[in-house]
C-alpha cells in the first residue's frame, strides 16, 4: 500500500518536527499537520520563520522548504483526518494529576479523544501510529475505541516511538540511530507495518528500520528514556560524593566513559535532568511495575527520580548555605530556563524547582534565557501553586538582557548550558555584582580558571565545594 496522505494530530515538540521531516523527505507524500490550538497553528503558518512555536536548530529551513507544498498546518482535524490514510497521533500524554495513578500513570485523555475523533470520522481504512509515548498496551486501547465506535473501517494501529532529542531533533530525524515500528503480526497488521517502513525508508537505510510487536516497540520507549535518564542519576550520585572527596566529576565521567562498555555519553554531571519524557516515563514504568505487583522492579526505577529530586535540592540548599544561610531580599541571577539548551521547552525544567526552593527562601530571582520568554517562566511557577501569581511576579523578573539580570546580583546560578554563556563579559558582569560574587555552575560549562581569575566565587557541581 502506497501511503499519499498523512495527518498528524498534534503539532508539538514532536509532531511538528518530525512531520516537517518527513515531507521534506516525501515530497510524493502531503503530509498535514493539525491541531486545536489556533494559535499554535497560526505560528507554525507564519511567514516568519522566527516565530515557529518550537525553536529547533536547522527547523525553519525545512519548514520553508515543505510549506504550501506538501506541508500543511491546520485546525480542521476532520478534513485532515478524512483525507489521510494514516495518521499520526502526537498529542501530549502528561502524567495524571487526578484520581487513580495520580503523579505516576500518564494520562490518556487526549489519546482517548484523538481515537474517538478518528473513529468518528473515518470513512476508509486507516493506518493509525502511535507517536507519542505512551504505557505499554496502549494501542490495545486505542483499538478498542476504533473497532467499537467506529463506521465499520478497517484500523490498523502502529507503534513508531520518536526518539528525537529536543534542541537536536532535525540531526535526530534526519540520521536516526534506529527506527522502530511496532504492529500486529498478522497479514493485515505486516501490511501497514510495510507501508510506514516504505515511508522511512525515502531516507533511512533499511538495517536501520526495526520492526517487532507492538508491546515491544512501545516498552521499548519506556526502557531507553528509563536507561539514560539512570546514567544522568548515576553520574549525578556521583557528582555529590566528588563533592565530599575532592574528585571532579567532569574527571571521573571522562575516565569511566572511555571504557567501551560504558561509553561517553550521558555522564555528564548536572542539576538535574528535565525534559517531557525522562520523569513522565520512569514514572510510568514504575507504575506499570507496580500494577503487575513487581514492587522490586518499580522501587528501583523509582530511586532514578529521587536521585534527580535530591540533586535540584541539593543544589539549592547549597546556595543558601553559602550566601550565610539567608538569601531573603537577596537578587540571585539565573542563566538559563530552558531544560537544556537549543530548545525553548520549559516542561519539567531543573530551574523550576530550584527557583521554587529558593523564592520560598524569599530570595529575588531575576532569569534570563535565551529562548525562554516571559510568561513561560511565571506559567511554570504558577503551576506549582506555592504561592500567588502576584508573589511569584514581585520576587521574580525575567530580564531580556544578560547583563542587566546579572547586575547588582549576589550570586549567579548556571541552569542550562547554553553555549552564550561562556562567551560572556564576564569581567564587567563581576563590576556589576555584590561581593564576594559568587557563581554556581549547575551545568559544568564555566572556565573555573578564568573566573576565580576574576574574583568570583566559583562552584561547580561535582567538584571541590572544600
Ligand atoms: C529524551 C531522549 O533522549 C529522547 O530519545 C526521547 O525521545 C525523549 O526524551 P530530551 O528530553 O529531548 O530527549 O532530552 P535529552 O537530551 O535526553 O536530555 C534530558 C535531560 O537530561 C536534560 O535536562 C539534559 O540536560 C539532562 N542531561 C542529559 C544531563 O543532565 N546530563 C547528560 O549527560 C545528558
Ligand atoms: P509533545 O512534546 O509530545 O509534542 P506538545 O504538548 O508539544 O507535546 O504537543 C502536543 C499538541 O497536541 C499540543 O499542541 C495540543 O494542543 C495538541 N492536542 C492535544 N489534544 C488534541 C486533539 N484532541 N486534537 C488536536 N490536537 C490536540
Amino acid at each position: 500500500m502506497k501511503i499519499k496522505n498523512i495527518c498528524c494530530i498534534g503539532a508539538g515538540y514532536v509532531g511538528g518536527p518530525t512531520m516537517a521531516v518527513i515531507a521534506q523527505k516525501c515530497p510524493h507524500i502531503k503530509v498535514t499537520v493539525v491541531d486545536i490550538n489556533e494559535a499554535r497553528i497560526a505560528a507554525w503558518n507564519d511567514k516568519d520563520l522566527s516565530k515557529l512555536p518550537v525553536f529547533e536548530p536547522g527547523l525553519d529551513d525545512i519548514v520553508k522548504g515543505a510549506r504550501d507544498r506538501n506541508l500543511f498546518f491546520s485546525t480542521d482535524v476532520d478534513k485532515a483526518i478524512d483525507e489521510a490514510e494514516m495518521i499520526f497521533i502526537s498529542v501530549n500524554t502528561p502524567t495524571k494529576t487526578y484520581g487513580k495513578g495520580k503523579g505516576m500513570a500518564a494520562d490518556l485523555k487526549y489519546i482517548e479523544l484523538c481515537a474517538r475523533q478518528i473513529a468518528r470520522v473515518s470513512k476508509t481504512d486507516k493506518i493509525v501510529v502511535e507517536k507519542s509515548t505512551l504505557p505499554v498496551r496502549t494501542a490495545s486501547a486505542i483499538k478498542s475505541i476504533l473497532d467499537n465506535t467506529g463506521n465499520h473501517v478497517q484500523f490498523q494501529i502502529l507503534s513508531n516511538p520518536e526518539f528525537l532529542a529536543e534542541g537536536t531533533a532535525v540531526p535526530d530525524l534526519l540520521n536516526p540511530d534506529r527506527v522502530l515500528i511496532g504492529g500486529d503480526t498478522t497479514p493485515e497488521g505486516t501490511k501497514a507495518v510495510n507501508a510506514l517502513v516504505e515511508v522511512y525508508e525515502n531516507w533511512v537505510p533499511k538495517a536501520q528500520i526495526l520492526t517487532t510487536n507492538v508491546w515491544s516497540s512501545e516498552l521499548s520507549k519506556l526502557t531507553a528514556n528509563a536507561f539514560l535518564a539512570q546514567r544522568v542519576s548515576s553520574i549525578n550520585a556521583m557528582s555529590e560524593l566528588c563533592e565530599k572527596t575532592g574528585a571532579d566529576v567532569d574527571e571521573v565521567a571522562k575516565a569511566i566513559g572511555m571504557d567501551s562498555r560504558i561509553g561517553s555519553k550521558f555522564l555528564k554531571a548536572s542539576v538535574g535532568f528535565g525534559g517531557s519524557c525522562f520523569q513522565k516515563d520512569i514514572l510510568n514504568l514504575v507504575y506499570i511495575a507496580k500494577s503487575y505487583g513487581l514492587n522490586k522492579v518499580a522501587d528501583y526505577w523509582e530511586q532514578v527520580i529521587i536521585m534527580n529530586d535530591h540533586q535540584k535540592q541539593r543544589f539549592s540548599d547549597n546556595i543558601v548555605n553559602t550566601l550565610y544561610n539567608t538569601v531573603s531580599g537577596k537578587k540571585i541571577t539565573f542563566l538559563g530556563w530552558a531544560f537544556k539548551k537549543d530548545t525553548n521547552d520549559t516542561r519539567e525544567s531543573a530551574a523550576i524547582k530550584v527557583a521554587d526552593n529558593l523564592l520560598s527562601e524569599q530570595a529575588n530571582i531575576s532569569v534570563f534565557d535565551p529562548k525562554v520568554v516571559g510568561e513561560r517562566v511565571y506559567a511554570d511557577l504558577d503551576y506549582l501553586k506555592t504561592r500567588t501569581t502576584e508573589e511569584n511576579r514581585r520576587l521574580l523578573n525575567v530580564c531580556k538582557d544578560p547583563y542587566q539580570a546579572c547586575n547588582e546580583s549576589h550570586a549567579i546560578a548556571v541552569l542550562t548550558e547554553w553555549d552564550e554563556f561562556v562567551d560572556y563579559d564576564w569581567e564587567n558582569i563581576y563590576k556589576s555584582m555584590k561581593k564576594p560574587a559568587f557563581v554556581f555552575d549547575g551545568r559544568g560549562i564555566l572556565n573555573q580558571k578564568t573566573l576565580e581569575k576574576i574574583g568570583f566565587v566559583y562552584y561547580k557541581i561535582g567538584s571541590g565545594i572544600d
